[in-house]
């Protein structure tokens, strides 16, 4: 047999013990490509003839041979991403998580998350992913302006998000979380203020809110060049960074992460695995590992990811250990988002001494023996990691 041109072996790879272990699953589908969107996920057009079923074949292979390799490990989050999980529909969607249980430990009381979009989630497939043993549902939102929505390219309308997060809810789901985006070219205040309002009125217990990126690209960063919207503002993102943790604040949210506030109990674990130190199995076309020092990424079209699973053989592309020195890195720019902060254990002499300068200048917070960003902190985030590593 000719030797897959793609394939790469996956060194021996050692999970560290005691650290959090997760399995992200990445679902490469959906309807049309939103403007700004610049993940991995194709159109049914771009799939050259991949199909859910398909998918869900190739992917039980990959969790399989994942599985065998770390030693069926206990998992302590889920989270199916994309892309659109609930595309899948209720089926399909069980059986991810089925395939999950087959080769690995599932931890009692695991968090288990899907991310829907409000235009395909409904009743029958919160019920049925409530039922397979989810605990909890992402919806990407983004706005409640038609307007907004429009410039987005996102094709659900205003209101079916806030419907679809009490519809999940109401089947059973303790933990829904509602996705917006600030920022947009043609938003205003308020559009931002109702968004935030309308997700809060739902009664979920978790709100995310990103400024709108300008991915290289993407169909929005055409129509920035081209002059046709304009790039967002920074002022004015802090602005209404601002105006949206003002409200969740004074509903009732706490912010756990830069961008991520929840009503007790709300946190993400899974997401919070990213920012802390965890590490995770990612399956999927284009998913990302991070299993002890060694960060793997799969091939990133579904057809060579089945292709290459076809031969028995991970679809990794590439994989690279990091260095202590990265490593680091990569804590000080996680760990600093987070509410709980920073150790100043884990900063070296020189770094102490810059981050006494950061809290001079009223962007960070000592608490304990952490910083914290200050509200100030929050909205300059990058530049206090750029500021704390030199
Ligand atoms: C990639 S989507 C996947 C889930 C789902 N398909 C959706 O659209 O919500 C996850 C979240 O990433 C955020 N996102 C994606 N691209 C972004 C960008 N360019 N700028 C800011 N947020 C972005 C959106 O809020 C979105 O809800
Ligand atoms: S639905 Fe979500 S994943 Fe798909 S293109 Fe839009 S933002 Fe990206």
């Amino acid at each position: 047999m000719t030797p897959n041109p793609h394939r790469i072996d996956l060194p021996d790879v050692q999970l560290s013990p005691g650290v959090p272990f997760g399995v992200y699953v990445h679902v490469p589908f959906c309807v049309t490509r939103c403007g700004y969107c610049d993940f991995n996920t194709y159109t049914p057009a771009e799939l050259g003839g991949v199909n859910p079923d398909a998918w869900l074949l190739k992917l039980r292979s990959e969790l399989e041979l994942a599985g065998a390799r770390l030693g069926s490990p206990t998992v302590h989050t889920v989270f199916v991403g994309g892309g659109t999980p609930s595309l899948l529909g209720g089926e399909r969607i069980a059986a991810v998580l089925q395939s999950v249980r087959d080769n690995f430990e599932l931890a009692t009381g695991a968090e288990i998350t899907t991310e829907a979009n409000p235009e395909s989630a409904w009743p029958d497939f919160f019920a049925a992913a409530r039922a397979a043993g989810y605990t909890r549902v992402s919806l990407g939102m983004q706005s409640v302006s038609p307007q907004v929505l429009g410039v987005l390219d996102r094709i659900h309308t205003p209101n079916r998000s806030a419907a679809a997060a009490r519809e999940a809810l109401a089947e059973g789901f303790e933990h829904v979380s509602l996705d917006l985006i600030y920022g947009t070219p043609g938003e205003s205040d308020d559009d931002v203020l109702r968004s935030v309002d309308a997700a809060v009125d739902t009664g979920v217990d978790h709100v995310s809110a990103y400024a709108l990126v300008v991915e290289d690209g993407t169909a929005l960063a055409r129509r920035v060049r081209s002059g046709e919207v304009a790039a967002p503002d920074d002022d004015v993102l802090a602005h209404r960074y601002e105006l949206a943790d003002d409200l969740l604040s004074a509903a009732g949210f706490d912010w756990y992460e830069v961008s991520n506030w929840s009503r007790a109990g709300g946190q993400c674990r899974h997401n919070i695995g990213y920012w802390n130190g965890g590490q995770w199995w990612g399956a999927g076309p284009g998913a990302h590992s991070y299993v002890g020092a060694t960060r793997s990424w799969n091939v990133k079209h579904p057809n060579t990811y089945g292709q290459i699973l076809d031969d028995a053989t991970l679809p990794v592309a590439g994989f690279e250990q990091l260095t202590a020195q990265q490593r680091h890195t990569e804590d000080v720019m996680l760990r600093i988002r987070l509410r709980q902060g920073l150790s100043l254990g884990l900063l070296d002499h020189t770094e102490r001494e810059r981050a006494a300068i950061a809290v001079a200048d009223g962007l960070l917070t000592p608490d304990g023996e952490r910083l914290v960003l200050t509200d100030r902190g929050r909205l300059l985030a990058d530049g206090v990691v750029r500021m704390l590593l030199g």
